[in-house]
């Protein structure tokens, strides 16, 4: 029987840990004397957000939101819908958004358009990976993790048609599917 394809491993374990400990360690100077409301974009920000939580030097609370895109197979239409919503009041909040990648930026473009009318305090983006190589529309996200080539990725809470999520590293679509 042919032995199955070694998954290819961008990011593994270690690296990530020691990268989010760093933005955990950034974002806590930044917010010194502060208590952050972080919103976690559903599905794909958990993981990443449960341990970036975790290395917070600064009291935070957490909320979720989720969005739909629309659009022909897998072209968006641009179209973000928050499916959804938040559950806390954000006016006069620190408010950080905590994503898994920035792709085309329509996603967090609309987010914090969204979220900025409801008038926080302060309102910044963190994301895990960014494919600035993709973008649609210019975002540029507060804190990245790492800035990533055009290839699919999967595994810390990425996806693939919903597969995928639990891989401990961040793994190449490719070389798994
Ligand atoms: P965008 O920036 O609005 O295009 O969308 C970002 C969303 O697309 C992310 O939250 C992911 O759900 C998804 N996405 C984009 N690239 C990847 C990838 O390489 N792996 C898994 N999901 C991806
Ligand atoms: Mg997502």
């Amino acid at each position: 029987m042919a032995e199955a394809k070694k998954p290819e491993i961008l990011f593994p374990k270690a690296v990530i840990e020691q990268r989010v400990g760093e933005l955990a360690e950034q974002i806590s100077r930044d917010y010194e004397g502060k208590e952050l409301l972080i919103v976690g974009i559903l599905n794909g920000a958990f993981v990443f957000m449960a341990d970036l939580i975790r290395g917070l030097d600064v009291p935070c609370r957490v909320d979720f939101v989720r969005l739909a895109s629309y659009g022909c197979g897998s072209v968006s239409s641009g179209e973000v819908r928050i499916t959804k919503d938040l559950e806390t009041p954000i006016a006069g909040r620190d408010v950080l958004i905590v994503e898994d990648i920035v792709d085309s930026g329509l996603t967090l473009s609309r987010l914090t358009e969204v979220l900025r009318e409801r008038q926080p305090a302060s309102l910044r983006v963190c994301a895990f990976l960014d494919k600035r190589e993709r973008r649609r529309v210019p975002f540029a996200a507060d804190y990245v993790g790492f800035v990533i080539p055009d290839r699919f990725v999967v595994g810390y809470g990425l996806d693939y048609d919903e597969k995928f999520r639990f891989l401990p590293d961040v793994c190449v679509l490719e070389d798994i599917a």
